[in-house]
């Protein structure tokens, strides 16, 4: 028994465990280049080259069709950082003034709208800078507004984002703690992954480019969560308030709009 050589086909031990290992090898070698790539419908897996290199990792240079997926819409093209407009001059919020005389047939007087457009007074500049962008390069749209800020130019967005800023805004000195408040402005909806409104929008926190909303027409403001969530205004960096408004519910919507409307009323 020990003079027996053990690494001989004669062997049978020997001889059984190579066939089972080339058996095996040829079995996952069919199975990963023959079946698995002809079941797949993928033209980029299909056949045994590509099978091949694609459990390799190697790029895929035998694909010929085109499938970069292209946004249907035009995304906002604006970074806003927090100190983004911050010091203007009086000259800039001068000439702002004069050009906003467009505006006050919708936005109100002085920033305040009486209709259920959004009041502008004392909104962020950065905020209203990087809106009138997103309407003018269409990753914002709206029948209205869309070809109001077609023809201004960069700076006449900046000057009247700097007018619009200088003006007293809607007072709303509200606390979150406050009893008006609902759940989902104070303590958001964390199983649905809902921050508080209150931490992007003030309250407890503001967020470079998170609009000041006290004081929003409540339709304006619920139009605006619809169309988050509906995913028909698309201009938000990173998708933060359609991810927010789609995991609202409508009684939450509700709620937000008709709180952030009445801070305005109780003055
Ligand atoms: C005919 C009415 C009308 C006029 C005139 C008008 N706007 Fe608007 N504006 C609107 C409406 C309506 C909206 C809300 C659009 C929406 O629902 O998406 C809006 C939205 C805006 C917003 C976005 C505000 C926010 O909180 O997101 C800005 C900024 C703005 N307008 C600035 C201007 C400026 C500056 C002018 C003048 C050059 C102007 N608008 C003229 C009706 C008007
Ligand atoms: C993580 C931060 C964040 C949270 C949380 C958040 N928002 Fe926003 N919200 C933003 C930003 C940023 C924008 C501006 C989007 C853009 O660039 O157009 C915005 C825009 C809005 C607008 C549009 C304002 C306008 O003037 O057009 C409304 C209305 C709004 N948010 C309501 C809410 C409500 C209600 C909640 C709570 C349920 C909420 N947001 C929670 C960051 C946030």
């Amino acid at each position: 028994m020990s003079d027996e050589r053990l690494f001989t086909l004669r062997n049978r031990w020997f001889a059984t465990s190579v066939f089972a290992t080339v058996g095996v090898a040829v079995v996952s070698a069919l199975i990963g280049f023959v079946w698995l790539p002809s079941a797949q419908r993928d033209a980029s897996f299909t056949g045994v080259w590509n099978a091949i290199c694609s459990a390799a990792g190697v790029p895929r240079v035998w694909h010929s069709g085109d499938t970069t997926v292209q946004p249907t819409n035009r995304l906002s093209a604006v970074e806003v950082t927090p100190q983004m407009l911050a010091h203007a001059s009086a000259n800039s919020i001068g000439r702002g003034a004069t050009l906003a005389l467009r505006c006050t047939m919708c936005h109100g007087e002085r920033g305040m709208s009486q209709a259920n457009s959004p009041n502008l007074a004392g909104q962020y500049a950065s905020v209203i800078y990087k809106q009138l962008m997103d309407f003018q390069t269409g990753a914002r749209t709206n029948a209205v507004m869309s070809p109001m800020a077609v023809n201004l130019s960069d700076q006449d967005m900046r000057d009247l984002a700097a007018y619009y800023a200088s003006l007293p805004r809607p007072p709303a000195q509200r606390k979150v703690s406050d009893s008006l408040a609902p759940g989902i402005v104070s303590h958001g909806a964390p199983m649905r992954n809902v921050a508080p409104c209150a931490a992007c929008h003030g309250g407890i926190d503001n967020k470079a480019g998170s609009p000041w909303i006290d004081g929003l027409p409540a339709a304006y403001t619920k139009a605006q969560l619809i169309a988050f969530a509906k995913g028909t205004r698309t201009n938000d960096i990173n998708e933060v308030m359609r991810n927010v408004a789609r995991n609202m519910t409508p009684e939450e919507i509700d709620a937000a709009s008709a709180y952030y409307a009445r801070e305005l009323n109780k003055q």
